[in-house]
């Protein structure tokens, strides 16, 4: 790989990175003085449009486009939502900026803000992650102190608050209207789209969600321009791939010797993240599977691990996507079945349940695999998993929001790459093949193995 020059991670090592004379020491607030001195709003959008930012929440939608989408002269309030809940299992790397580099998110969020005329930003943290909440609090603090934040910041025409908000403590309220609900006060329920967020958002205004790894780019793209982002990453290759580019901040977990959050550029493969900057599989063990990007991703096989982890190619091997970039590594010995089991029984707690496929999908999911999982599992059970995840999620369209999909994933992917692992547990813990057909019998069973 070329020489790379870490910008995402640059700070987080130094005494106090948290605050600002620290922060402002190494060029901090500068991007945003060069914004209020020369720019106008559209200037940032087309510069980050240019840059090819794509969202690093999970989805990778290009991050200009979708403040393009805002509606132009809009009377009324616009509001930014920055969606720091950060649910998606094994990923840390917005916690990691938040807790120790507070100030470059707030410059990319005031950057933001500027772009898209919104006045108010609310920050909506995981509800498990205290001193992020309490560091980014002191950091806004800071702010208004130094005139970064409030009416007329740094001399200028623009003003803007940032609220905090504390999250309620579910995997859905990070789903970008789970958290405009939630912020409203009510239960995290994903909203019908359209009306999407961009023309009707919180409190029914006009709202830009992004993720906390997004915004920290925001002020490299404007101090460095759109070609140095652009010289990262993999270029696009075709009408319907916009590219990935620009530094990726990649977590790393499970059974690794060395796990953490490195900064790279985007395409890295996953086998020279676990070998380079995991430090190998742990235990002198050999890679059996590894989930390229969150738990609803899906998995590679370790024939896979060659893949490079950028917006394109996990789906090309049949994954849903590159998602968080938080890749989790199990070793040869591991289970797949505890694997799936675990994953179904995440999403069958997490599902809101507004959907009848994803409550009722999810929910049987977990039942069959925790019958399976206790030696009473069929053959047949493998298809009738597969027929519930192909009708599950926004893929197939019969939900409302991608949680249903980030369910089906584990399944399709564990079933299809490892069937031959659940085929032989399946023989070797019910050789008679014996379970109850009828569903509420089949229940019965689950209770007396729970
Ligand atoms: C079930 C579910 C959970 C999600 N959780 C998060 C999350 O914790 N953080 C996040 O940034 N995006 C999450 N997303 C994606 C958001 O809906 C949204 O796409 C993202 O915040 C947009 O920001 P970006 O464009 O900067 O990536 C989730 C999506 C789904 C379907
Ligand atoms: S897909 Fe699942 S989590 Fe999403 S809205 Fe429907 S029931 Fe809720």
């Amino acid at each position: 790989m070329a020489e790379f020059e870490p910008v995402l991670l640059a700070n987080i090592h130094k005494t106090d990175s948290h605050t600002l004379p620290v922060y402002q020491a190494a060029g901090g607030y500068a991007a945003l003085k060069k914004v209020l001195a020369g720019m106008s709003p559209v200037d940032v959008v087309e510069l980050v449009k240019a840059s090819g930012l794509r969202g690093r929440g999970g989805a990778g939608f290009p991050c200009g486009l979708k403040w393009s989408f805002l509606p132009k002269d809009h009377p009324g309030p616009i509001y930014m939502c920055v969606n720091a809940d950060e649910s998606e299992p094994a990923t840390f790397n917005n916690r990691i900026l938040m807790e120790l580099d507070p100030h470059h998110v707030i410059e990319g969020i005031i950057i933001g803000c500027f772009a898209t005329r919104a006045s108010t930003a609310y920050v909506y943290v995981r509800y498990e992650y205290p001193t992020a909440f309490q560091r980014l609090q002191q950091a806004i603090d800071e702010c208004y102190a130094s005139g970064f934040l409030g009416k007329n910041i740094q001399g200028s025409p623009f003003s803007l608050d940032i609220f905090m908000h504390r999250g309620a403590a579910a995997y859905i309220c990070g789903e970008e209207t789970g958290l405009i609900e939630s912020l409203e006060g009510k239960r995290a329920w994903p909203r019908i789209k359209p009306p999407f967020p961009a023309i009707e958002g919180a409190f029914r205004k006009p709202t830009v969600v992004n993720n906390i790894e997004t915004m920290a780019n925001v002020p490299h793209i404007v101090n460095r321009g759109a070609d140095w982002f652009k010289s990262m990453g993999i270029p696009s290759t075709g009408p319907k791939d916009p590219g990935s580019y620009g530094p990726k901040l990649y977590c790393i977990s499970g059974h690794v010797n060395k796990p953490g959050c490195y900064e790279m550029p985007l395409g890295i493969t996953c086998r020279e993240l676990i070998d380079r900057y995991g430090g190998g599989v742990w235990k002198g063990r050999k890679g059996k599977a590894a989930i390229p990007g969150g738990l609803s991703m899906g998995l590679f096989t370790e024939k896979e691990f060659d893949t490079p982890l950028d917006f394109a190619v996990p789906g090309k091997v049949g994954c849903l996507g590159l998602g968080t970039a938080a890749v989790t590594v199990m070793d040869e010995t591991y289970s797949m079945i505890d694997y799936l089991h675990n994953a179904c029984r995440f999403f069958a707690h997490e599902s809101c349940g507004q959907c009848t496929p994803c409550r009722e999908g999810t929910s049987w999911s977990e039942r069959i695999l925790t019958r399976i999982k206790h030696g009473k599992g069929r053959l047949k059970d493998l298809d009738i998993l597969l027929s519930i995840a192909g009708a599950i999620g926004i893929i197939p369209g019969t939900t409302i929001c991608g949680l249903a999909d980030g369910a089906a994933w584990p399944i399709k992917n564990a079933i299809n790459k490892f069937r031959g692992e659940f085929e032989d547990h399946i023989k070797r813990t019910n050789p008679t093949g014996y379970a109850q057909e009828e569903p509420a019998e089949a229940l019965q069973l689950v209770e007396l193995v729970h």
